[in-house]
């Protein structure tokens, strides 16, 4: 893992093989570490990127950041600038998870000359709707009193198909203990920055790159329908979903979802 400054803070990211760079972005409120059996699978024939955004993992924000608010432009930044930094210089698959693929969204905006191509696992176009966004700002008040676990205890059973949790119930601790290896300060700033980002179905018309969608068939967070939405207004995407598994399908059903990816490389060349 190297250690990379940025405004306002310092970015870990590892870093792994030669080729075709993949930007694995991991979802809320997690690490890169989500990623692992993708940077096995990729990180030989590809150069596999996988940062953990500011504030989680290894990654550290000033108190002053910790405060406010974390913005997916923000996130969408700091990636920018670690790309850079490490000397990537040509147009970056983005592969992004969940919130992963809200900051894919501004990376497009903001970089587009640095996108070769998109991978949306998991995720969706949509803003909150007030519902969701105030159920966002009460959890950030809770994990503030209560730590990291608060939203552990929010969200676990949502982010893993039930039978995954039953058969491989390791999955579940493992997302557990990132969740809980996160500042309290990070989770909240993030939940307030989740629910203040824009509706970026608008941009979906324009989105003009290969693009690849996944979702797990059991998704109850971003469920299959809606990314079929979001497939039919992408020109020329591809949408596969995945059996035996959630809205975490890379860890649930890696073998599926390193299959789909693999064919998608082929296909972008
Ligand atoms: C994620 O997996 O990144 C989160 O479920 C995103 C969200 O809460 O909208």
């Amino acid at each position: 893992m190297q250690h990379i400054a940025v405004p306002n803070g310092t970015i870990g990211v590892l870093a792994q093989g030669k080729g075709v760079p993949i930007l694995f972005v991991h979802g809320f409120p997690l690490n890169h570490s989500m990623w692992q059996s993708q940077i096995d699978a990729f990180g030989q024939t590809c150069r596999a990127v996988a940062p953990d955004l500011r504030g989680f993992g290894e990654s550290n924000m000033t108190a002053a950041t910790a405060t406010s608010k974390l913005t997916m432009e923000a996130f969408a930044d700091d990636l920018h600038a670690i790309l850079q930094a490490i000397n990537v210089d040509r147009p970056v698959i983005f592969c992004g998870l969940s919130m992963g693929g809200y900051v894919a969204w501004q990376f497009l905006r903001k970089f587009r000359a640095q996108v070769k191509a998109l991978i949306l696992c998991d995720t969706r176009a949509a803003g909150d709707t007030p519902e969701a966004a105030a159920g966002r700002l009460k959890l950030a008040e809770q994990v503030l009193t209560l730590g990291p676990s608060a939203a552990a205890d929010a969200m676990l059973s949502r982010l893993v198909s039930p039978k995954i949790a039953e058969s491989r119930p390791e999955i579940v601790s493992e997302l557990r203990a990132m969740i809980l290896g996160n500042s309290p300060a990070a989770i909240a700033a993030t939940l307030r920055g989740m629910a203040e980002r824009p509706d970026c179905t608008p941009m979906l018309a324009s989105v003009d790159v290969p693009t690849l969608l996944i979702c797990g068939e059991d998704d109850k967070i971003t469920p299959a329908a809606e990314m079929r939405t979001v497939a039919h207004a992408i020109r020329g995407s591809q949408f596969v979903e995945i059996p035996n598994a959630g809205h975490m399908s890379p860890m649930e059903n890696s073998n599926a979802v390193n299959t789909a990816i693999n064919q998608f490389l082929k296909a972008v060349g």
